[in-house]
Protein backbone atom coordinates (compact mmCIF):
# COMPACT_ATOMS: atom_id res chain seq x y z
CA UNK A 1 0.00 0.00 0.00
CA UNK A 2 1.74 3.33 -1.37
CA UNK A 3 0.97 6.98 0.52
CA UNK A 4 0.80 9.53 -2.66
CA UNK A 5 1.03 12.31 -0.45
CA UNK A 6 2.15 12.28 3.09
CA UNK A 7 1.35 15.81 4.58
CA UNK A 8 -1.58 18.15 4.99
CA UNK A 9 -0.18 21.11 4.16
CA UNK A 10 -1.39 23.10 7.35
CA UNK A 11 -0.09 23.21 10.92
CA UNK A 12 -3.90 22.27 12.92
CA UNK A 13 -6.74 20.75 12.58
CA UNK A 14 -9.17 22.87 13.85
CA UNK A 15 -12.40 22.04 11.90
CA UNK A 16 -14.70 20.28 9.12
CA UNK A 17 -15.78 23.50 8.71
CA UNK A 18 -12.34 24.84 6.99
CA UNK A 19 -11.15 21.23 5.09
CA UNK A 20 -11.56 20.80 1.38
CA UNK A 21 -13.17 17.81 0.55
CA UNK A 22 -9.79 16.78 -1.17
CA UNK A 23 -8.47 17.00 1.96
CA UNK A 24 -11.01 15.22 4.05
CA UNK A 25 -10.58 12.73 0.87
CA UNK A 26 -6.97 12.36 2.17
CA UNK A 27 -6.87 11.84 5.62
CA UNK A 28 -9.83 9.14 4.89
CA UNK A 29 -7.24 7.69 2.67
CA UNK A 30 -4.30 7.32 5.12
CA UNK A 31 -6.59 6.29 7.90
CA UNK A 32 -7.07 2.97 5.52
CA UNK A 33 -3.24 2.43 5.49
CA UNK A 34 -3.22 2.98 9.50
CA UNK A 35 -5.79 0.40 9.65
CA UNK A 36 -3.97 -2.25 8.37
CA UNK A 37 -1.48 -1.40 10.77
CA UNK A 38 -3.35 -1.98 13.22
CA UNK A 39 -4.11 -5.49 11.73
CA UNK A 40 -0.46 -6.35 12.63
CA UNK A 41 0.94 -8.22 15.22
CA UNK A 42 3.36 -5.43 15.81
CA UNK A 43 1.33 -2.47 15.84
CA UNK A 44 4.42 -0.21 15.96
CA UNK A 45 5.99 1.97 13.69
CA UNK A 46 8.48 4.56 13.63
CA UNK A 47 6.88 7.07 12.07
CA UNK A 48 6.81 9.66 14.59
CA UNK A 49 9.73 9.11 16.35
CA UNK A 50 11.02 11.97 18.25
CA UNK A 51 7.90 13.92 17.71
CA UNK A 52 6.21 15.19 21.21
CA UNK A 53 2.39 14.69 21.27
CA UNK A 54 0.58 16.50 24.67
CA UNK A 55 -3.01 15.46 25.28
CA UNK A 56 -5.27 18.38 26.89
CA UNK A 57 -8.28 17.31 28.06
CA UNK A 58 -10.29 20.21 29.91
CA UNK A 59 -13.79 17.85 29.74
CA UNK A 60 -13.97 14.07 30.10
CA UNK A 61 -13.53 11.61 27.52
CA UNK A 62 -12.71 7.86 26.76
CA UNK A 63 -12.69 7.39 23.36
CA UNK A 64 -11.16 10.23 22.15
CA UNK A 65 -8.17 10.73 24.55
CA UNK A 66 -7.11 7.02 24.79
CA UNK A 67 -7.81 6.94 20.62
CA UNK A 68 -5.06 9.77 21.01
CA UNK A 69 -2.92 8.43 23.17
CA UNK A 70 -3.13 4.90 21.74
CA UNK A 71 -2.37 6.75 18.30
CA UNK A 72 0.69 8.95 19.12
CA UNK A 73 2.00 5.33 20.60
CA UNK A 74 1.79 3.37 17.28
CA UNK A 75 3.81 5.51 15.45
CA UNK A 76 6.50 5.84 17.78
CA UNK A 77 5.82 9.55 19.21
CA UNK A 78 6.25 10.83 22.91
CA UNK A 79 2.37 11.38 24.15
CA UNK A 80 2.14 12.97 27.74
CA UNK A 81 -1.39 13.40 29.11
CA UNK A 82 -1.74 16.24 31.31
CA UNK A 83 -4.24 15.51 33.84
CA UNK A 84 -5.72 18.75 34.26
CA UNK A 85 -7.22 17.89 37.71
CA UNK A 86 -3.92 17.67 39.12
CA UNK A 87 -2.50 20.34 37.00
CA UNK A 88 -1.83 24.30 38.02
CA UNK A 89 -5.12 25.20 36.33
CA UNK A 90 -6.54 24.63 39.95
CA UNK A 91 -3.76 27.59 41.06
CA UNK A 92 -5.99 29.86 38.43
CA UNK A 93 -3.64 28.97 35.56
CA UNK A 94 -5.12 30.62 32.58
CA UNK A 95 -5.53 28.00 29.00
CA UNK A 96 -2.71 30.60 27.19
CA UNK A 97 -0.07 30.10 30.37
CA UNK A 98 -0.86 26.01 30.35
CA UNK A 99 -0.37 25.91 26.37
CA UNK A 100 2.71 28.17 26.78
CA UNK A 101 4.43 25.76 29.26
CA UNK A 102 3.84 23.30 26.93
CA UNK A 103 5.06 25.19 24.04
CA UNK A 104 8.42 25.68 26.27
CA UNK A 105 8.83 22.07 26.62
CA UNK A 106 9.13 21.68 22.74
CA UNK A 107 5.79 19.59 21.92
CA UNK A 108 4.98 19.07 18.34
CA UNK A 109 1.50 19.09 18.84
CA UNK A 110 -1.20 20.19 21.37
CA UNK A 111 -4.29 17.69 21.45
CA UNK A 112 -7.13 19.87 23.07
CA UNK A 113 -10.50 19.50 24.58
CA UNK A 114 -12.24 22.45 25.87
CA UNK A 115 -15.60 23.39 27.28
CA UNK A 116 -15.65 27.00 25.27
CA UNK A 117 -15.91 27.18 21.63
CA UNK A 118 -12.80 28.16 19.77
CA UNK A 119 -10.39 27.39 22.49
CA UNK A 120 -8.05 25.31 19.98
CA UNK A 121 -8.54 28.06 17.49
CA UNK A 122 -7.20 30.75 20.09
CA UNK A 123 -4.35 28.63 20.91
CA UNK A 124 -3.70 27.54 17.33
CA UNK A 125 -2.78 31.37 16.80
CA UNK A 126 -0.59 31.90 18.95
CA UNK A 127 0.99 28.93 19.72
CA UNK A 128 4.02 27.21 17.26
CA UNK A 129 3.09 23.66 17.78
CA UNK A 130 0.06 22.06 15.63
CA UNK A 131 -3.38 22.12 17.79
CA UNK A 132 -5.91 19.51 17.18
CA UNK A 133 -9.41 19.96 17.92
CA UNK A 134 -10.83 16.99 20.18
CA UNK A 135 -14.17 19.04 20.70
CA UNK A 136 -14.77 22.45 21.69
CA UNK A 137 -18.00 23.45 23.54
CA UNK A 138 -20.90 22.79 21.19
CA UNK A 139 -18.74 24.28 18.28
CA UNK A 140 -16.97 21.19 16.42
CA UNK A 141 -15.68 17.72 16.91
CA UNK A 142 -13.52 16.90 13.43
CA UNK A 143 -11.67 13.60 14.43
CA UNK A 144 -15.31 12.26 15.53
CA UNK A 145 -16.82 13.31 12.07
CA UNK A 146 -13.52 11.98 10.20
CA UNK A 147 -13.99 8.67 12.03
CA UNK A 148 -17.33 8.52 10.92
CA UNK A 149 -17.14 9.76 7.42
CA UNK A 150 -14.52 6.52 7.23
CA UNK A 151 -16.96 4.22 8.51
CA UNK A 152 -19.83 5.18 6.23
CA UNK A 153 -17.27 4.57 3.23
CA UNK A 154 -15.62 1.42 4.71
CA UNK A 155 -19.21 0.03 4.98
CA UNK A 156 -21.46 1.63 2.14
CA UNK A 157 -18.29 2.19 -0.15
CA UNK A 158 -18.68 5.68 -1.22
CA UNK A 159 -20.06 8.62 1.33
CA UNK A 160 -21.55 10.46 -1.80
CA UNK A 161 -25.47 9.98 -2.33
CA UNK A 162 -25.71 8.65 1.10
CA UNK A 163 -29.10 9.39 3.42
CA UNK A 164 -27.54 9.93 6.45
CA UNK A 165 -30.21 10.90 9.58
CA UNK A 166 -28.94 12.44 12.41
CA UNK A 167 -31.20 11.86 15.15
CA UNK A 168 -31.43 13.75 18.73
CA UNK A 169 -29.98 16.67 20.52
CA UNK A 170 -28.40 18.54 17.31
CA UNK A 171 -28.65 21.82 19.22
CA UNK A 172 -25.79 21.15 21.76
CA UNK A 173 -23.85 18.55 19.61
CA UNK A 174 -20.25 19.06 18.11
CA UNK A 175 -20.51 15.85 16.69
CA UNK A 176 -23.66 16.92 14.63
CA UNK A 177 -22.33 20.03 13.14
CA UNK A 178 -19.21 18.51 12.34
CA UNK A 179 -20.49 15.36 10.53
CA UNK A 180 -22.77 17.86 8.85
CA UNK A 181 -20.16 19.82 7.27
CA UNK A 182 -18.58 16.50 6.38
CA UNK A 183 -21.29 15.13 4.82
CA UNK A 184 -22.38 17.74 3.00
CA UNK A 185 -18.63 18.29 1.55
CA UNK A 186 -18.31 14.74 0.78
CA UNK A 187 -21.95 14.77 -1.01
CA UNK A 188 -23.99 12.98 1.42
CA UNK A 189 -27.82 13.52 1.75
CA UNK A 190 -28.21 15.11 5.50
CA UNK A 191 -31.88 14.91 7.06
CA UNK A 192 -31.91 16.08 11.13
CA UNK A 193 -34.40 14.19 13.01
CA UNK A 194 -35.48 16.18 16.45
CA UNK A 195 -37.77 18.14 18.03
CA UNK A 196 -38.12 21.60 17.27
CA UNK A 197 -36.41 22.63 20.84
CA UNK A 198 -33.22 20.55 19.87
CA UNK A 199 -32.96 21.75 16.51
CA UNK A 200 -30.92 25.16 16.21
CA UNK A 201 -32.08 27.98 14.15
CA UNK A 202 -31.37 28.68 10.53
CA UNK A 203 -29.49 24.98 10.26
CA UNK A 204 -31.60 24.31 6.99
CA UNK A 205 -28.47 27.18 5.61
CA UNK A 206 -26.33 23.89 5.79
CA UNK A 207 -27.68 22.11 2.99
CA UNK A 208 -29.56 19.77 5.81
CA UNK A 209 -33.44 18.90 5.91
CA UNK A 210 -35.10 18.76 9.00
CA UNK A 211 -37.77 16.38 10.04
CA UNK A 212 -39.59 16.39 13.29
CA UNK A 213 -41.32 12.68 12.94
CA UNK A 214 -38.74 10.24 13.45
CA UNK A 215 -40.52 7.76 11.31
CA UNK A 216 -40.49 10.12 8.51
CA UNK A 217 -37.22 11.12 9.12
CA UNK A 218 -35.36 8.09 8.99
CA UNK A 219 -37.53 5.60 6.91
CA UNK A 220 -35.24 5.96 3.83
CA UNK A 221 -32.20 6.33 5.30
CA UNK A 222 -29.25 4.07 4.64
CA UNK A 223 -27.04 5.76 7.78
CA UNK A 224 -28.93 6.17 11.54
CA UNK A 225 -26.61 8.13 12.94
CA UNK A 226 -28.14 8.73 17.01
CA UNK A 227 -27.36 10.65 19.34
CA UNK A 228 -27.19 11.21 23.36
CA UNK A 229 -29.12 13.92 24.97
CA UNK A 230 -26.68 16.52 26.57
CA UNK A 231 -28.58 17.14 29.50
CA UNK A 232 -25.15 18.75 30.84
CA UNK A 233 -25.23 21.36 28.40
CA UNK A 234 -29.34 22.22 28.65
CA UNK A 235 -30.26 25.24 30.64
CA UNK A 236 -33.82 25.18 30.16
CA UNK A 237 -35.97 21.73 30.04
CA UNK A 238 -36.28 21.04 26.22
CA UNK A 239 -38.34 18.33 26.83
CA UNK A 240 -40.97 16.44 29.30
CA UNK A 241 -38.82 13.46 30.23
CA UNK A 242 -36.37 11.63 28.98
CA UNK A 243 -39.00 8.61 29.23
CA UNK A 244 -41.02 10.45 26.25
CA UNK A 245 -37.97 11.24 24.61
CA UNK A 246 -37.13 7.38 24.40
CA UNK A 247 -40.80 7.10 23.45
CA UNK A 248 -40.56 9.48 20.55
CA UNK A 249 -37.70 9.64 19.08
CA UNK A 250 -35.65 6.54 20.53
CA UNK A 251 -34.60 3.84 17.78
CA UNK A 252 -35.38 0.61 19.91
CA UNK A 253 -35.03 -3.37 17.80
CA UNK A 254 -38.83 -2.62 16.39
CA UNK A 255 -38.16 0.58 14.55
CA UNK A 256 -35.01 -0.99 13.60
CA UNK A 257 -36.80 -3.78 12.13
CA UNK A 258 -39.00 -1.76 10.07
CA UNK A 259 -35.42 -0.11 8.28
CA UNK A 260 -33.54 -0.87 5.71
CA UNK A 261 -31.69 -4.54 6.18
CA UNK A 262 -28.67 -2.66 4.99
CA UNK A 263 -29.02 0.28 7.35
CA UNK A 264 -25.83 1.21 9.80
CA UNK A 265 -26.70 2.55 12.97
CA UNK A 266 -24.00 4.41 14.58
CA UNK A 267 -23.52 6.63 17.71
CA UNK A 268 -20.58 8.52 18.88
CA UNK A 269 -20.69 7.28 21.81
CA UNK A 270 -21.03 7.73 25.18
CA UNK A 271 -24.50 6.11 24.67
CA UNK A 272 -27.44 6.11 27.09
CA UNK A 273 -28.89 3.24 26.61
CA UNK A 274 -32.73 2.78 26.80
CA UNK A 275 -33.26 6.55 25.76
CA UNK A 276 -31.61 7.21 21.82
CA UNK A 277 -30.85 3.86 21.36
CA UNK A 278 -31.66 0.20 23.10
CA UNK A 279 -30.03 -2.84 23.17
CA UNK A 280 -31.13 -4.42 20.44
CA UNK A 281 -30.18 -1.89 17.93
CA UNK A 282 -26.81 -0.84 19.92
CA UNK A 283 -26.00 -4.63 19.53
CA UNK A 284 -27.49 -5.63 16.60
CA UNK A 285 -25.55 -7.20 13.36
CA UNK A 286 -26.24 -3.53 11.30
CA UNK A 287 -24.70 -1.52 14.40
CA UNK A 288 -21.01 -0.34 13.79
CA UNK A 289 -20.71 1.68 16.82
CA UNK A 290 -17.66 -0.58 17.96
CA UNK A 291 -16.03 -0.03 14.56
CA UNK A 292 -16.61 3.42 14.72
CA UNK A 293 -13.57 3.26 17.69
CA UNK A 294 -11.37 1.53 15.83
CA UNK A 295 -11.94 3.36 12.94
CA UNK A 296 -10.90 6.40 15.41
CA UNK A 297 -7.63 4.98 16.18
CA UNK A 298 -6.56 4.90 12.68
CA UNK A 299 -8.17 8.40 11.69
CA UNK A 300 -6.29 9.81 14.58
CA UNK A 301 -3.26 7.82 14.08
CA UNK A 302 -3.54 9.65 10.09
CA UNK A 303 -3.82 12.75 11.32
CA UNK A 304 -0.46 12.57 13.42
CA UNK A 305 1.01 11.48 10.49
CA UNK A 306 -0.33 14.21 8.29
CA UNK A 307 0.37 17.33 10.39
CA UNK A 308 3.57 16.09 11.10
CA UNK A 309 4.73 15.78 7.96
CA UNK A 310 7.14 13.42 7.12
CA UNK A 311 7.54 14.75 3.65
CA UNK A 312 9.82 11.82 2.44
CA UNK A 313 9.86 7.75 2.39
CA UNK A 314 6.88 6.36 4.07
CA UNK A 315 9.44 3.82 5.66
CA UNK A 316 6.79 1.87 7.37
CA UNK A 317 4.84 1.14 4.17
CA UNK A 318 5.88 -1.64 1.88
N1 LIG B 1 -17.32 10.43 21.07
C1 LIG B 1 -16.59 11.00 22.04
O1 LIG B 1 -16.06 12.12 21.91
O2 LIG B 1 -16.44 10.23 23.17
P1 LIG B 1 -15.60 10.65 24.45
O3 LIG B 1 -16.31 11.82 25.09
O4 LIG B 1 -15.58 9.42 25.34
O5 LIG B 1 -14.22 11.04 24.01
Amino acid sequence: MVLKATSLSKKDLLGLQELKAEEIGLILDTAESMKEILSRKVKKVPALRGKTVINLFYEPSTRTSSSFNLAGKYLSADVMNLSISQSSVHKGESLYDTARTIEAMNADLIVIRHKAAGAPHFLARYLEPGVINAGDGMHEHPTQALLDLFTIRENKGSISGQKVSIVGDISHSRVARSNIWGLKKMGADVTLVAPDTLIPEDIEDMGVKVENRLWAGIESADIVYLLRIQLERQKDALFSTLREYARFYGVNGAVLSELSPDVLIMHPGPMNRGVEVDDKAADSSNSVITEQVTNGLAVRMAIFYLLLGRGGKDEFID
